[in-house]
């Protein structure tokens, strides 16, 4: 890793305009960044940080087909919406765009043009289903159909949301349009597509550079894509919302760019608005053109791979050749865990979430910051509860930080005329028991490292043994008898104030404002650090000195957050998992209600055998599903089983498991599954195979 570099660019994943930012976006994503780049500013670093909307993508045109507005209406309601609650959290953005800009439609169609004039990408004619009725191409969520592995009879083109095999829309039984409930026809159309095996081994020498610096998580599931081999990716596809593709002539008619090539290089379009705005058109190359410019992409575990090989594999593509206007490649893709709420994973489409502007109408912002800070989900998925977070603003933000900085600025004022009585000397200064030189040294690195949970506990410590030297130096009863002493005590508390003030600005920066202007500063510290005139190091010494004025008002930091408070989100909650699991009793009803009744002859038509699992694998490029390799007396069979989420391919070798020995075969993402192997799924979601115990029963039939 280069350190000397003179800039920083963060960016955060551009959340879909389809809907409102949920608590688990803000925990993964635009907290820690701001965090990141709240506290580099007040290093005096150069540092933006660039965001937007993503404002592309088939799922915004369901949202529009089924509230029967435009998409343009369903993105210009969340663009508004996201901004606006990202504001009111203080997630800092230097620039918030959005994809359907003009800079952007430009700036993808460039980078298209590019790369097909160097003949880069693959051109391929196929097949995909087209509706009659309303003369479209179907994306594959426009497809519904049966799962051919569970036959689950709503599985969605691309993925079966009962068994969670992913899957392509001509691999379902009984297709169907969305659109019209037709069953749709196959049609010839002709597609673009990224050849980023072409780019393989540049990738894996990118990424081999930042073995070591980058997360484990980013560098196994980035692993795992290289180790199975890089193919070709479609880049266009049949839509009328998104980018045209710019290809002249009627090749391309009715054809855009898939959403995440586009959405990718909104990072670049982003950083080309900002400096139009800046008055500076050409400062973005400072930022992107540059290696003397460090940069961040802040996003969630799902998108890894799209910002470590797709979106590298773009730059590379216009790279080459050039030997000017040339891309830097990200020096780190910090990807966050998933923080689930109330134990249970944030889900859309299920509704169960809390929405952040939702929030933010009922609780400050930094009492979401911090405990969302503290249980920043970095290298496991972390959980959000509502007692945690009343348990965290009453203990540690009310009684703590809260208490220690009124008690101080109270007694100041009320004995002290508002007025620093004596001026603290270094020695003083290590009375609080606080060790400055390694708390720091730990502070800055678990910032400059991205361990904002570290971060946040460790500053909150500094709080608390500020608290406690209060506490313990008992100036108001000192006071009586030793005024030098009590002066002393206080001088150092209002320090201490000042400390914090600004140890605490990249987590919850309302606060640090409200402090520090309760020191009795008129320029907010927002001003302060923008222009200089405060500085992270300066958080480490006595920057108050005797005769300095408070403004002589204090305010309650925090309110505690009563039982009454959250009883209504609690109950909430309660009405949100009763839904859901309403939903999912529907679901499990649905399977138990008994099928028809069948002949008993039917029934030994089935032929059901003891089967011992003797090898298996992952099938590539799917998460759900293993290929076994069985033995059935003598004949051994292949069978595709959507189990891979509850089994790893090892630990079911050697279990005698139940086949369907005489269903007839078929092929499942291009691979033979020959009979089916019985499961039965549990309430967690978790698939159990059923088993046979016993020696000797292999190949025996089911009776
Ligand atoms: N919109 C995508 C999501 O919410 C993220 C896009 S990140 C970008 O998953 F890099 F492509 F912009
Ligand atoms: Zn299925």
């Amino acid at each position: 890793m280069n350190s000397n570099f003179s800039r920083t660019l963060v960016t955060t994943a551009l959340p879909y305009a389809n809907g409102p930012v949920h608590l688990g976006h803000l925990a993964g994503v635009y907290l820690p960044a701001d965090i990141y780049v709240r506290f580099k500013r007040m290093k005096g670093e150069n540092i933006i940080h660039v965001g937007g909307s993503d404002e592309h993508g088939v799922p915004i045109t369901i949202t529009a087909d089924r509230e029967g507005i435009t998409p343009r209406d369903v993105v210009d309601r969340y663009h508004r919406q996201n901004m606006d609650a990202f504001e009111r959290c203080g997630i800092s953005f230097d620039y918030y765009g959005r994809t359907s800009s003009k800079v952007h439609f430009d700036t993808a169609q460039e980078f298209f043009r590019d790369i097909n004039g160097k003949g880069i990408f693959v051109k391929k004619k196929e097949s995909h289903f087209f509706d009659p009725e309303t003369k479209r191409f179907l994306s594959d969520r426009y497809v519904t159909g049966t799962c051919p592995v569970c036959n689950y009879p709503e599985a969605n083109g691309d993925q079966c949301e009962a068994c969670g095999t992913h899957l392509s829309p001509r691999e379902l039984i009984n297709p169907k349009s969305k659109l019209s409930d037709e069953s749709p026809e196959l049609r010839e159309t002709l597609h673009w597509y990224f050849p980023l095996g072409r780019f393989q081994d540049r990738l894996e020498n990118y990424v081999d550079s930042h073995v070591g610096d980058w997360r484990a998580n980013v560098l196994n599931y980035t692993g795992t894509w290289l180790k199975q081999g890089l193919n070709d990716r479609a880049i266009t596809r049949d839509l009328h919302w998104g980018i045209p593709v710019p290809v002249e002539g009627d090749e391309a008619k009715g054809k855009v760019l898939y959403v995440w090539f586009d959405a990718v290089l909104g990072y670049i379009s982003f950083t080309r608005e900002w400096a139009e705005k800046q008055g500076a058109p050409d400062l973005w190359r400072e930022y992107w053109q540059s290696s003397d410019c460090r940069i961040v992409n802040f996003i969630g575990k799902d998108n890894v791979v799209f910002h470590t090989l797709m979106f590298p594999a773009i730059l590379m593509a216009w790279n080459e050749g050039r030997t000017s206007g040339i891309y830097s490649l990200a020096d780190n893709v910090p990807a966050s865990e998933f923080m689930n709420f109330e134990g249970r994973k944030f889900s859309k489409s299920r509704n169960y979430a809390v929405y952040l502007g939702e929030f933010l109408d009922k609780f400050p912002a930094d009492t979401l910051r911090y405990s969302i800070a503290m249980n920043y989900p970095e290298n496991k998925d972390s959980d959000f509860s509502w007692f945690d977070f009343q348990n965290r603003t009453n203990g540690e933000l009310a009684d703590t930080l809260g208490n220690f900085i009124k008690r101080s600025v109270d007694f100041t004022n009320a004995k002290f005329e508002g007025e620093i009585p004596y001026e603290c000397t270094e020695e003083d200064w290590a009375a609080p028991g606080i060790d400055w030189t390694a708390s720091f040294e730990k502070l800055d690195q678990a910032y400059e490292q991205f361990h904002f949970r570290e971060a946040a506990a460790l500053t909150m410590q500094i709080a608390r043994s500020a608290n406690r030297f209060l506490t313990e130096s008992e100036p108001w009863k000192v006071l009586k008898t030793d005024r030098q002493a009590a002066a002393r005590a206080v001088a150092l508390s209002v320090n201490l104030c000042y400390t914090l003030a600004l140890a605490w600005y990249p987590v919850i920066p309302h606060t640090s404002n409200r402090i520090y202007a309760m020191l009795g500063f008129e320029e907010s510290l927002d001003d302060a650090i923008k222009n200089g005139t405060v500085s992270w190091n300066m958080a480490r010494f006595p920057q108050l000195h005797k005769g300095h004025k408070l403004c002589r008002k204090s305010e309650i930091l925090f309110a505690k957050i009563e039982d009454g408070d959250i009883a209504p989100e609690l109950e909430k909650i309660e009405r949100l998992l009763e839904e859901v699991k309403r939903k999912e009793e529907e679901e499990a009803n649905e399977e138990t209600e008994v099928r028809p009744e069948i002949s008993f002859d039917d029934f030994l038509k089935v032929d059901l055998r003891v089967a011992t699992v003797i090898a298996c694998e992952k099938v590539k490029k799917t998460d759900k599903l293993l290929k076994l390799r069985l033995k059935v007396g003598s004949e051994s069979r292949q069978v595709l089983a959507g189990i891979a989420q509850s089994y790893s391919p090892d630990s079911i070798i050697g279990k005698n498991v139940i086949l369907v020995a005489n269903l007839a075969e078929r092929k499942i993402r291009g691979e033979l599954s020959q009979g089916m192997i019985l499961a039965v799924e549990g309430n967690d979601g978790m698939l159990n195979l059923v088993e046979v115990s016993g020696s000797g029963v292999n190949g025996k039939n089911v009776q």
